[in-house]
């Protein structure tokens, strides 16, 4: 609490109304606003929450102008270079980083969990073999709850703790199967005994008839895709978790509406959108057509837009795209691709967009998903299957949030008010008289 506070005036001559004003532990101080509405009947407006705290949460934190990510009070920096993505899912899930003896729990625990019901073959059989696997994902993540009814309770703790572990283990496999269903291979059963990066690479890349063999670089690229994806803060997905999760529907359905938020391309869909504007540009004459798109991204008049550019939050580099440029040179390295043309076209397009007043008066800089298409594209992973991947990867993140607002004694069913703007009150008039 604080005792410092925020008036409102009115210009009508209502009586002016102080508000509290709330301190975080770092960041943007927050007016609570909670009492306006009784004291004046009136709402605040705020479309696109630019000024809007939905909550108080003690899972991630971003300066945006900082270009600063934190999970639980650690820099993303850390995270990449020295823990693994279960690791992280560990200090999302429960607060910190494992000790080694709930390491030794955890880990278990998860690839315990990693396979799906057998009968969820059935039910991906009956989608079409070039469905986008996002649409794919939306129907497999929301059926968990009739695979898994006896973990549906949201509101009872051990429950949720089920549907988590549940969840976490089982989307790389999900993901791998959509991915062999697409191009019409067998399933691969998940392996216990390799890491949960590794393993996925292996349901992805292996077949019956010759097994993967994980490479080290590629494998710790994978699970650095992972890290970077796993929270990301009030974000448009985890903002639909958490409005879905309030009206007490179960955890498999509030992260299969998730996965339904992330797959637009203003979100986790820009991964595949950069990637797929890259080839574009790549078809049109590469490197000496990039001014040509840049004036089309510029334009107001056209619909393009530099996708892996910009940020709601992040008005400096994006952290996590400085990582995974990183990671990016490693894999290029690691597989002889150090003069892939992709890779230069990227770097060329960003150092143009840097210096061009248009995105450096707008603070627009590369976000996460410039450079992870290039990266997951080395490693062999399809254009389609990356935003699934990322999905794969927030879903912890998702759980972090859900499980953080139903333990909140302050939680209410999300119920966001209006504008309104339509008719005022009219009358039905019977149809032969309605000209
Ligand atoms: N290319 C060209 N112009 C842009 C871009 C871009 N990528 N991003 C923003 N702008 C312009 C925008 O037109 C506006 O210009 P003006 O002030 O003249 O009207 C100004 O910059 C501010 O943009 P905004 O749309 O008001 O910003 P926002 O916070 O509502 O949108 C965004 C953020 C991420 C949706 C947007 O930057 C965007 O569409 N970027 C491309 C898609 C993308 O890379 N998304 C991934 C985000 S990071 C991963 C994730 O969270 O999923």
């Amino acid at each position: 609490m604080t005792d410092r506070t925020a008036t409102v005036t009115f210009s009508d001559g209502s009586p002016s109304i102080v508000f509290p004003v709330l301190p975080g532990t770092i960041g943007p101080d927050v007016i609570d606003i909670r009492a306006l509405y009784g004291k004046t009947g009136k709402f605040t407006y705020d479309p696109g929450f630019l000024s809007t705290a939905s909550c108080s949460s003690a899972i991630t934190y971003i300066d945006g102008d900082k270009g600063e990510l934190l999970y639980r009070g650690y820099p993303i920096e850390e995270l990449a270079t020295r823990s693994d993505y279960l690791e992280v899912c560990h200090l999302l899930l429960y607060g910190d980083l494992p000790t080694a003896d709930q390491k030794a729990r955890f880990y278990p625990l998860v690839t315990r969990h990693t396979m799906v019901n057998e009968q969820m073959q059935f039910f991906l059989r009956g989608f079409r073999r070039d469905a986008h696997p996002m649409a794919v994902m939306t129907g497999l993540v929301g059926a968990m709850s009739a695979f898994y009814p006896d973990s549906i309770n949201l509101q009872d703790a051990h429950q949720r703790d089920i549907s988590a572990i549940r969840l976490i283990a089982k989307m790389p496999t999900l993901v791998a199967m959509a991915y062999k269903y697409s191009v019409g291979q067998p399933y691969m059963y998940p392996r216990n005994d390799q890491s949960y990066a590794a393993n996925f690479m292996r349901m992805m890349f292996a077949t019956p008839c010759e097994d993967y063999k994980p490479n080290d670089v590629l494998v710790r690229a994978m699970d650095r895709i992972f890290i970077l994806h796993a929270d990301h803060e009030q974000n448009a997905s985890t903002s639909t978790v958490r409005m879905c999760a309030s009206s007490g529907t179960n955890p498999f359905a509030a992260i299969a509406a998730g996965v339904a938020c992330l797959w637009g391309p203003a979100h986790g869909g820009a991964n595949e959108a950069c990637l797929n504007m890259l080839y574009d540009i790549q078809r049109q004459g590469g490197v000496a057509k990039i001014g040509e798109f840049i004036a089309k991204a510029k334009d107001k008049n056209s619909s393009v837009k530099l996708m892996g550019f910009g940020h709601r939050v992040y008005k400096n580099y994006d952290p996590r795209a400085k990582l995974m440029r990183e990671t990016c040179y490693e894999v290029l390295g690691e597989l002889g691709l150090g003069d892939d043309p992709l890779f230069k076209l990227a770097m060329a397009l960003e150092k143009i967009a840097l210096e061009d007043d248009y995105f450096v008066s707008r603070k627009l800089y590369p976000n996460v998903d410039y450079y992870s298409g290039i990266v997951q594209k080395a490693i062999g992973i399809p254009v389609q299957l990356f935003t699934a991947i990322f999905a794969l990867a927030r879903t912890v993140g998702w759980i972090a949030q859900l499980n953080e607002m139903v333990s909140d004694p302050e939680y209410k069913i999300g119920r966001p008010r209006q504008l309104y703007t339509g008719a005022t009150r009219r009358e039905v008039v019977p149809l032969a008289q309605r000209g």
